[in-house]
């Protein structure tokens, strides 16, 4: 198994290219079986999640070109086959991003159920709770959702949480269904945006796109289209810290700051002075960061999938710090790890206080989740010493050639197979 081994190397400097991100990329790719017609995408990732639901839709009968760098054309005109297998959704969670459009379109889906992962038992209930609402039939069977409508209805359907997946999937469902439907307490992040702008270009009627009620017309039919992936704002965010913690000066191109308002304010607050344009971010660090206070809760205020990196830079701030996880029950994974390399966190329950300790020391680690490992690298980086992180097929499932953008940048890092 992959590792990678990261000694620091001081400031950071230069630039990086950001990719498409991974969790628009995935409620895009699934999008295509709501059409007979080609759905071109271009700027996505080429990741293993990407892969992987590159492998469910073939299984389903998709047709999947691609030049293996960042462009895909789908064709799901013949799908002869309406199940996700346990297989592959063992192995990634948003398979189940499937269910609607499958169920939408081909009035039948079987989806193997996911079951509860590194970072909380993150069930689907509002899925199925939505997709009943507008009239589905839905079994729970050998491990398998059971899904059939002859063609849902529109229906009002008021989600007890904000759940990304979950608008995704009642969004796609709801364009090919017969009336209106209105999604209330809707996601809004940027990437269940984007999705919504693809639908609109297939064809889809929807209303109040990134705000908290969306409300869908259903059509009859969706077309092809072609469209360009959002930029990953965790991947940048990231990079952000990297560079927050280690010192220097880089800028990131075609990344979406508009996206990533709440984590350029909090970089801010420890002490980088940031510049962005349209579709860049300048980073410059010169200083020891000061310790900020997190609370995660969703779009557009602080993102789960920030808060082990931002972990990391406050465990070797200047001051000590206050972390609240509101969104997952066990998301602070990476905690022992970092105290494994030198850091103060104790954490309960939801909250974490870290202690700003002047220096990590370097130490073979490892993570149980996509976001923790990332955490673990950034802390490498500027840790006294050798760190080795195992088990980076998380990191593979999520950041396109981390070891090759951080190292153009100054970074010592090397993968181990
Ligand atoms: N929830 C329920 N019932 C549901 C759906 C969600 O109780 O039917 C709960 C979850 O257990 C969780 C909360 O609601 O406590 C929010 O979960 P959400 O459904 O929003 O998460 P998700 O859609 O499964 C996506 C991202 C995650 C990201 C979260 C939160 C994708 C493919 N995944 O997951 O990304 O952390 O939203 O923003 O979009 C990652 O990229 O590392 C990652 C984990």
């Amino acid at each position: 198994m992959d590792k990678l081994k990261i000694t620091a190397n001081g400031h950071l400097n230069g630039e990086i290219v950001i990719s498409g991100a991974k969790n628009a990329a995935l409620p895009l790719m699934c999008a295509a079986l709501l059409t007979k017609e080609r759905l071109h995408l271009t700027n996505v990732p080429m990741l293993r999640d990407v892969k992987t639901t590159q492998k469910l839709l073939q299984g389903m009968g998709a047709r999947v070109m691609t030049d293996n760098v960042h462009e895909f054309e789908f064709d799901c005109s013949r799908i002869n086959n309406t199940c996700a297998p346990y297989e592959l959704v063992k192995t990634m969670r948003a398979s189940i991003l499937v269910l609607g459009p499958t169920l939408s379109h081909f009035g039948e889906a079987q989806v193997s159920l996911p079951g509860g992962c590194a970072i909380g038992s993150r069930p689907v209930d509002q899925h199925l709770k939505g997709l009943e609402a507008m009239g589905a039939e839905i079994l729970i069977e050998h491990g398998y959702v059971k899904a059939r409508a002859k063609r849902l209805k529109g229906a009002r359907i008021v989600m007890d949480m904000v759940t990304v997946t979950g608008t995704e999937n009642l969004l796609m469902a709801a364009t090919l269904a017969d009336g209106i439907t209105v999604l209330e307490n809707a996601a809004t992040e940027p990437e269940v945006t984007d999705l919504a702008d693809c639908l609109v270009k297939m064809g889809a009627d929807i209303q109040g796109i990134g705000t908290r009620t969306l409300t869908i017309r259903g059509v009859e039919k969706l077309h092809g289209c072609s469209h360009s992936v959002v930029p990953d704002r965790i991947e940048a965010g990231t990079f952000l810290c990297a560079v927050a913690m280690a010192g220097g000066k880089v800028v990131l191109r075609r990344a979406a700051p508009k996206t990533m308002q709440v984590v350029l304010d909090k970089l801010t607050e420890a002490g980088a002075i940031i510049e962005a344009g349209d579709d860049w971010i300048a980073i410059d660090m010169q200083n020891r960061p000061k310790a900020v206070d997190i609370r995660t809760l969703p779009y557009p205020a602080f993102p789960t999938d920030m808060q082990a990196q931002f972990m990391a830079m406050n465990a070797i701030a200047e001051g000590s710090s206050k972390i609240v996880e509101t969104i997952f029950e066990n998301r602070f994974m990476h905690v022992p790890e970092l105290n494994r390399m030198g850091a103060d966190i104790s954490a309960e329950g939801n909250t974490a206080i870290v202690k700003g300790v002047e220096k990590l020391s370097g130490a073979t680690v490892m993570a149980t989740d996509l976001r923790a490992s990332a955490c673990l690298v950034l802390a490498g980086l500027v840790a006294q010493g050798e760190t080795i992180v195992e088990r980076i097929y998380h990191l593979d499932r999520g950041y396109e050639n981390i070891e090759q953008k951080l190292g153009n940048v100054g970074a010592r890092i090397e993968r181990i197979s």
